[in-house]
C-alpha cells in the first residue's frame, strides 16, 4: 500500500493523539505535541498517509543556529520495521536543508534503546548528557552534520 508523505495540520494532530497508544505504547507523551509546532512550524511538520490512515509522523523545526531539530517522530506499531522512520527522516532533512540546516539534531530517553538503535542505523552520533532535561534527567542527544551537496 503506498504512502504519502504531506504537511500535517492541526486535524492530524488530533488524529494522533486520539491514536496516541498506537505511536507510543505506553509512554505518555502526548502534552509534547503542540498545536504551535503544527502552526508555527508547518513546511516542518510531516505525516505519512496510507490507504489506512496516518502510519507515522514527524514535528521538527530549523533552529536559528542552522540545526534541524525533530522534537517528535513515530509510526504506528503495525508499520514499523518498513522504513517509514528513515522516510520522514529523509523528507524533513530535505525541508530543512532547503531552510538552511547544516545539521540535525534529535533528543531521547535513555532507556529508548529502540529510538537509539534507530537513529544510530540512520547515521547519527550519539552522547548521553548528565542533566539535559533537569537535576538527575539525563537524555541522549543525537547529532549528524549535513554534508555540502
Ligand atoms: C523509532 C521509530 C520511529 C523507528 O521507525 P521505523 O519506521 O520502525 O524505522 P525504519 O523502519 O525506517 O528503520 C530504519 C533503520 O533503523 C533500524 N531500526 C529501526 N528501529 C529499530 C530498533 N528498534 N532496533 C534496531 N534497529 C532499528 C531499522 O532496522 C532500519 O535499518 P536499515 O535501514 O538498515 O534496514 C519507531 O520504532 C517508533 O515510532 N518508536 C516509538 C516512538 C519513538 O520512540 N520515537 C523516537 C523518539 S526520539
Amino acid at each position: 500500500m503506498a504512502v504519502r508523505i504531506d504537511l500535517a495540520d492541526v486535524g492530524d494532530l488530533h488524529q494522533v493523539l486520539e491514536d496516541h497508544a498506537r505511536y507510543w505504547g505506553e509512554r505518555d507523551l502526548r502534552a509534547l505535541h503542540l498545536t504551535a509546532l503544527v502552526r508555527e512550524f508547518g513546511s516542518t511538520s510531516l505525516v505519512a498517509r496510507g490507504g489506512d490512515g496516518i502510519r507515522g509522523y514527524l514535528l521538527g523545526f530549523v533552529t536559528p543556529d542552522r540545526t534541524g531539530y525533530v522534537h517528535l517522530i513515530a509510526t504506528r506499531d503495525d508499520t514499523r520495521g518498513t522504513g517509514l522512520g528513515r522516510t520522514l527522516y529523509e523528507a524533513f532533512t530535505e525541508t530543512a536543508r532547503r531552510q538552511g540546516a547544516v545539521r540535525l539534531k534529535a533528543i531521547t530517553s535513555v532507556t529508548n534503546e529502540g529510538s537509539i538503535a534507530f537513529h544510530r542505523r540512520l547515521g547519527f552520533d550519539d552522547r548521553l548528557v548528565e542533566d539535559y532535561d533537569g537535576p538527575g534527567r539525563a537524555r541522549v542527544v543525537f547529532t549528524r552534520e549535513l554534508r555540502a551537496q
